[in-house]
């Protein structure tokens, strides 16, 4: 079948009850067909940081990518479409039709707990990436979907919540990212958010959905609900919302065909929905004979390590710098912090993916050659991590992993399992979504004393030799998901342990995340500290490796602070007082806050950095590559100072009072207290001078010349960036367009940057119709707080 196959002839074909099957999930993540008119089953695949394929945990290994954030920082959108590329055959590998992203919600609060999975807090930055990491993944055949339509920008009661936005900054801010990739890369499919818009559901959305996305934009595409996310039948299929997921179950079936037969929607609306299908059907092979799916490299290839550790660099951005990066490769360094064992390579939620392997910062210190001496640090989380699998076995069959065996009711054992995990979830096909008792056992290889314990929701006992615990663990969230994407975890330190088992009595709850902790005790934080300073005296450079973990940067919840979680600030200060020189890597997606920024030399922020997370950090530190990203996120200076800060709403409603003025465009007016580090900043190991800019041409979309100077003794990569100051108080500052030169040493390069006419046009409310700006000021700048050249506009 092609594009111009008639749809409306195999729709033909179909009774009511047929069509409306095809439009709800089949299963968790996967779509029925039917033979009768050539349709396979599709598969989809979350999702953002990597394609983990149909099982949500312990499934085969997909190439764990660097987080969103990370990848935006390097602001190369042929980097994104790289990924896009790679994105597709992870696809290709794993039969998957459609990848459930990428994630374009703005970075609206720093407290956001998902902003981890989306690029930036710039509407045109995050259109640009998106349109060009979709035209890499279509291009194969696989479809993306952006998501999720529309301010979706925090985690807190994001099932209930009523996010109030005002047209001009929904157009202008929240919608421009679909907006672009729509225009710029047609999506096959877009996801609608859990959230309501003002007060209507998203998944409901007749203006945005039907009249705006696939009205005025002209999108064709297939627009599915968020997992759980509709609400109602006739209200959302009128709505615009072509697809339900997750299935079988789901408020549309019966009760859409009973909506139908009452003259509620018309059977023309089904048929449009099963259109959208249809064709989405067609470009990814579904329909007809089925597509022949290519051999790709293993997520383990050599050619994805190269791949994922260079993405990985590219984006990585230096803060500040005395000269101490890049590293003397024979420097004696002490190499310091919990994330520099356990490097955070990745966030929480359903963007989790099992990676082949994934390197630590030390590991890729030692990979390098790098003379370190490696103290652990203090303690970063409140809940204990589920066991590695390669210190617990099946006690049955001693493979790496635990024994689960699920009862019914009566008592009954109905069917027993070996993971080679050390935790479940109900979504998972393979596994029965609704046991009454659940038995996880095993045999645990840890010596010393051991951190043990239970995650999930449920009443548990807990057996180690002769000791037993009981506990009952809940979540207090109206997020049907909580228990899946953050379940409550007991644990509990024993001098030994052995043969252990967890028992646990889910009553009415469905099975969401369950798991078993079991790992060696945390030390106490004075030790660490302790420990971490005798090291860093010896040292020529201490290098700290700080920063935030899934228990901040996942779906389902947000922030409550921006300070670092643990005694992680003390042990950066303990450190710097005693060191001849202080590097702090910074381990997170998102920003931090940095009280001790005075009293070290050299900051670089390395995002999670996926599978090659370790030796990437390493090529960075010692300069074999140019960490050379600039932020795509402001980095506040303290609790509170952002433009947009609350995320919890106020009688079911967030009031997004800021209106357009979010981010860098909030600082620039004045709205907070100026930031720590601007959206754009980054040191790189060049220095830049630049010359006067030029107009080339001032149409619609302005374009600017600069002449930049790489003055250091290193060959570099400058990020020349416009933004677009226009006319009036109520209109914000916009970044325009940037271009990225490299320069050997005292080399000239000339950047020519075309803007993008779609940030010179403000949303007049009252007439409902775009205005072009006239007029206004263009400023040259390596992130707004060190413009560098201006230009006025006609
Ligand atoms: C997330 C989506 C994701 C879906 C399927 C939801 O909880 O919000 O982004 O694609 O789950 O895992």
């Amino acid at each position: 079948m092609s594009e111009t196959a008639n749809y409306a002839q195999l729709i033909a074909q179909l009774d009511l009850e047929a069509k409306v099957r095809l439009l709800t999930g089949a299963t968790s993540f996967t779509l029925a067909g039917d033979d009768s008119i050539g349709l396979q089953e599709m598969a989809f695949s979350d999702g953002p940081t990597g394609v983990r394929g149909l099982k949500f945990t312990g499934g085969e290994p997909a190439a764990l990518f660097p987080n969103a954030t990370l990848l935006s920082g390097s602001w190369d959108v042929d980097a994104a479409e790289e990924v896009g590329r790679i994105v597709a055959e992870e696809a290709e590998r794993q039969h998957i039709h459609v990848v459930l992203g990428p994630t374009i919600n703005l970075h609206r609060s720093p407290l956001g707990g998902r902003l981890f999975e989306a690029y930036s807090e710039d509407p045109l930055l995050t259109g640009a990436l998106a349109a060009r990491y979709v035209q890499g993944v279509q291009a194969a055949g696989v479809g993306a979907c952006l998501k999720h339509l529309v301010a979706n920008e925090a985690e807190t009661l994001r099932n209930s919540v009523n996010n109030i936005v005002d047209d001009k900054t929904l157009r202008e801010l929240y919608l421009l990212p679909f907006e672009i990739a729509v225009e710029d890369s047609n999506p096959w499919t877009i996801m609608a958010a859990y959230n309501d818009v003002n007060d209507l559901a998203a998944t409901e959305q007749d203006e945005i959905n039907n009249r705006i996305v696939k009205g005025e934009w002209g999108w064709d595409g297939q627009l599915m609900s968020d997992w759980s996310a509709t609400k109602s039948a006739a209200p959302s299929a009128n709505g615009g919302l072509d697809l339900v997921m997750p299935g079988p179950d789901g408020p549309w079936g019966d009760a859409l065909v009973a909506a139908v037969r009452a003259g509620e929607v018309a059977e023309s609306v089904i048929d449009e929905h099963v259109t959208r299908l249809l064709r989405l059907a067609d470009r990814t092979g579904a329909l007809g004979e089925g597509r022949a799916w290519r051999d790709v490299p293993g997520p383990d290839s050599t050619e994805r390590q190269e791949q994922l550790s260079r993405l990985a660099v590219a984006g990585m951005v230096v803060l500040t710098n005395d000269g101490v990066l890049p590293l003397a490769s024979d420097a004696k360094v002490a190499l310091i912090g919990r994330h520099a064992l356990e490097t955070m390579n990745m966030g929480g939620g359903s963007a989790q993916v099992t990676p082949p392997y994934s390197t630590s910062i030390a590991d890729g210190f030692a990979a390098a050659g790098i003379e370190a001496t490696v103290v652990d640090g203090v303690p970063v989380r409140e809940k204990a991590l589920p066991a590695k699998a390669a210190v617990v076995k099946d006690p049955v069959t001693g493979q790496p992993g635990i024994r689960i065996s699920f009862a019914d009711d009566q008592g009954v054992i109905a069917e027993v399992h070996s993971l080679g995990s050390t935790t479940l979830v109900g979504l998972d096909d393979d596994l029965p979504r609704r046991p009454t008792r659940v038995t996880l056992s095993a045999q645990v290889t840890v010596s010393g004393a051991v951190q043990l314990g239970v995650i999930g929701v449920g009443s548990w006992t807990l057996t180690s030799g002769d000791q037993s615990f009981t506990t009952t663990l809940s979540v207090d969230s109206d997020d049907p998901a909580a228990g899946l994407l953050s379940p409550p975890t007991w644990s509990t330190v024993v001098s030994e342990a052995g043969l252990v088992e967890a028992v646990v009595d889910l009553g009415e709850a469905s099975m969401a995340m369950l798991g078993l902790v079991a790992g060696p005790a945390s030390r106490d934080a004075d030790a660490a500290i302790a420990d971490a300073v005798r090291a860093a005296a010896e040292a020529d450079v201490a290098v700290v490796v700080v920063g935030l973990t899934e228990e901040q940067e996942t779906e389902s919840l947000d922030k409550a602070t921006l300070a670092l979680p643990g005694r992680q600030d003390d042990l950066v200060r303990a450190v710097a007082a005693v060191a001849r020189k202080t590097v702090v890597i910074a381990n997170s997606a998102t920003p931090f806050l940095m009280p001790w920024l005075g009293d070290v030399d050299a900051v670089l922020w390395a995002g999670m950095p996926g599978q090659e997370g370790g030796h990437a950090v390493a090529a960075a530190v010692l300069g074999e590559r140019e960490p050379s990203g600039r932020l795509v996120t402001s980095f506040p200076a303290s609790d509170g100072a952002s433009p947009a800060w609350e995320v919890v709403p106020t009688d079911g409603k967030l009031v997004y009072s800021e209106g357009p003025f979010i981010g860098y465009k909030g600082y620039y007016a004045g709205k907070a207290e100026a930031p720590l580090f601007w959206l754009g900043h980054g040191l790189g190991y060049g220095s830049w001078e630049y010359a006067s800019p030029i107009l080339i041409s001032d149409v619609a979309a302005p374009q600017v010349r600069v002449e930049v100077t790489n003055t250091s003794a290193r060959a570099s990569r400058e990020v020349v960036q416009v933004y677009f100051v226009p006319e009036g108080a109520d209109e914000h500052v916009r970044l325009a367009g940037w271009a990225a030169v490299e320069a050997a040493p005292g080399e000239t390069v000339a950047a020519s940057v075309t803007c993008d006419a779609r940030v010179f046009r403000s949303w007049d409310e009252d007439a409902a119709a775009w205005r072009v700006l006239s007029g206004g000021e263009l400023l040259v700048a390596r992130g707004l707080g060190d413009i560098r050249g201006r230009v006025s506009l006609g």
